[in-house]
C-alpha cells in the first residue's frame, strides 16, 4: 500500500475539551506522522469554502457556526493507507454509532460536534490539504 497524506482537523469541541494531545497519540500509535500542523480560528468564509460540498444540506449553517465557534487544530497526516486508516481511527460520523475505541466514540458528544474531520478519498484529501497548506509547509519524513 502506498504512502498517502490526509487532512485531519481536531474540531472546536475537542479543542475545548483539551484533548488535542490524546487525539494526536491515536494518530502516532497507528503509525501516522504529523507532517504539517496549524492552530486556527476559521472565518465563516473559510469554513463555508471547506464544506462547500455540503452547502445544500440542511445542517450546513449549523456546521459552519460550529466550525467557527472556537479554534481548530488542522494537520496533515502521512503514512501507509493514511486516508482509510484515519477514517477508521475516527469512527462513524455519529458518535452514538461509532465503535468503542474510536476517537468519536471516546471524545465526541453528538453528530454535529463530533471531535474530528478526516478526508474521505484521495481526491478530497488533495483538495483539503491544498486548502490549508501550501506545499512548502509540509515536512514529509
Ligand atoms: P460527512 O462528510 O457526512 O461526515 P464525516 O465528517 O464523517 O466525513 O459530514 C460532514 C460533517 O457534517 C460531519 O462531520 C458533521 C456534520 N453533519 C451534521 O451536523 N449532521 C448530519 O446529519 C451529517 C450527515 C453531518
Amino acid at each position: 500500500m502506498a504512502i498517502q497524506r490526509t487532512l485531519s482537523i481536531v474540531k472546536p469541541d475537542a479543542v475545548r475539551k483539551n484533548v488535542i494531545g490524546k487525539i494526536y497519540t491515536r494518530f502516532e500509535d497507528a503509525g501516522l506522522k504529523i507532517v504539517a500542523a496549524q492552530m486556527r480560528q476559521l472565518s465563516k468564509a473559510e469554513a463555508e469554502g471547506f464544506y462547500e460540498v455540503h452547502k445544500d444540506r440542511p445542517f450546513f449553517k449549523d456546521l459552519v457556526a460550529f466550525m467557527t465557534s472556537g479554534p481548530v487544530m488542522i494537520q496533515v497526516l502521512e503514512g501507509e493507507n493514511a486516508i482509510l486508516k484515519n477514517r477508521e481511527l475516527m469512527g462513524a460520523t455519529d458518535p452514538k454509532k461509532a465503535a468503542p475505541g474510536t476517537i468519536r466514540h471516546d471524545f465526541a458528544e453528538s453528530i454535529d460536534a463530533n471531535a474530528v474531520h478526516g478526508s474521505d478519498a484521495p481526491e478530497t484529501a488533495a483538495r483539503e490539504i491544498a486548502y490549508f497548506f501550501p506545499t512548502l509547509a509540509i515536512h514529509s519524513r
